[in-house]
């Protein structure tokens, strides 16, 4: 049997990165070493609670570190956030949102984070490793690029760094950026210059990794807590993506799978389409473009290429290893 992959999850979870971490605990593909979790879709406490709730489900032993509370430094002017699409409407007296506080499907944790923050279990882990870890990041890239500054040694150490951010054609906090670029544009600007192995899966890929109705039914047909779990959450992203951000290039009722796109590319690299070696940059001027990824595609540029970044799935390959590996939870 080959290797298991050593993967490092960092998550704000958060509905998507809740399924993603669960197709990573049950792949018996991957050896998940730790997760790390960061401020994004809900501040940190909540994006840790809810990690650690989704840990004890899967009856995971797999440490859990909190992360950076706060972006590098977008948030100290406050005006930058201002243009942001909302992240909850009321409908017929209804709040419905991308994220909930708490996973509320789950009880709550009973343990608790370890007492070292991500970073330093970053920096630590990947100075002892042999090179041989995979950093799986869906999340605001602050707890990476702090350990990149603070020892920038970790960097050759990444055997490679798979994230979920940006968007060519597609964005969606803003009419020109993706929401983890967005929430800290300089960490995200400081990850892409670092010189790692970088696997980026944009909106372009992620917004073609939907499920809908169908994969909930089966979900809910599994009788296990994972299955219920992940249907309800599932059930729920739909719900939002019905009020708040219907795709061009999905059906409606159905919601993307970003993060869970991310942790498959790592399982089965095929899963991800159109994959080009491009320059991408974070623009954090501040102005409309605030967090967008900018992609140069002339054949003639004068900046090398920094970033592997794939701009299509194939979703029936990824919904076929996401329903089974779920399904093998007892
Ligand atoms: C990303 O933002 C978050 O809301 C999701 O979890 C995903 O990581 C998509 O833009
Ligand atoms: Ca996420």
């Amino acid at each position: 049997m080959s290797e298991k992959t050593k993967v490092i999850l960092d998550v704000d979870t958060g509905s998507d990165d809740a399924i993603a971490m669960m197709l990573a605990l049950l792949c018996p593909r991957l050896e998940v070493l730790g997760i790390t979790t960061v401020n994004g879709n809900l501040p940190v406490s909540n994006t840790t609670e809810n990690t650690l709730r989704v840990v004890e489900l899967l009856n995971a032993q797999i440490p859990v570190y909190l992360g950076c509370a706060a972006p590098l430094v977008s948030e100290l002017l406050p005006q930058r956030h201002l243009r942001s699409a909302p992240l909850s409407v009321v409908t017929n007296g209804k709040t419905v949102c991308y994220h909930r506080e708490y996973l509320t499907e789950l009880p709550a944790a009973t343990t608790k984070p370890q007492p070292r923050s991500a970073v330093c279990y970053l920096i630590d882990t990947l100075l002892a490793s042999q090179g041989d870890i995979t950093i799986v990041a869906v999340a605001p890239l602050t707890n990476l690029a702090v350990a990149m500054r603070a020892d920038p040694r970790i960097v050759k150490k990444i055997k490679r760094l798979v994230i979920m951010g940006g968007g060519h054609l597609q964005s969606n906090v803003t009419s020109a950026a993706e929401f983890n670029f967005w929430k800290d544009p300089e960490a995200a600007q400081i990850v892409l210059q670092s010189g790692c192995d970088i696997l980026l899966v944009p909106l372009d890929a992620t917004h073609r990794a939907y499920a809908g109705a169908a994969e909930s039914r089966f979900l809910r047909q599994l009788h296990t807590p994972v299955g219920d779990v992940a249907a309800s959450l599932l059930d729920f992203s739909i719900e939002a993506y019905n009020a708040m951000e219907p795709l061009d290039c999905a059906p409606a009722n159905t919601a993307p799978l970003h993060d869970a796109l991310a942790v498959c590319a790592v399982i089965e690299p095929q899963v991800l389409g159109n994959v080009q070696f491009r320059r991408v940059d974070v623009d954090f001027s501040g102005g409309v473009c605030d967090g967008m990824a900018v992609i140069d595609r002339r054949m003639c540029t004068d900046k090398p290429a920094n970033v592997h970044i794939a701009l299509d799935c194939d979703r029936e390959r990824f919904i076929r290893l996401l329903l089974d590996t779920l399904a093998s939870a007892k």
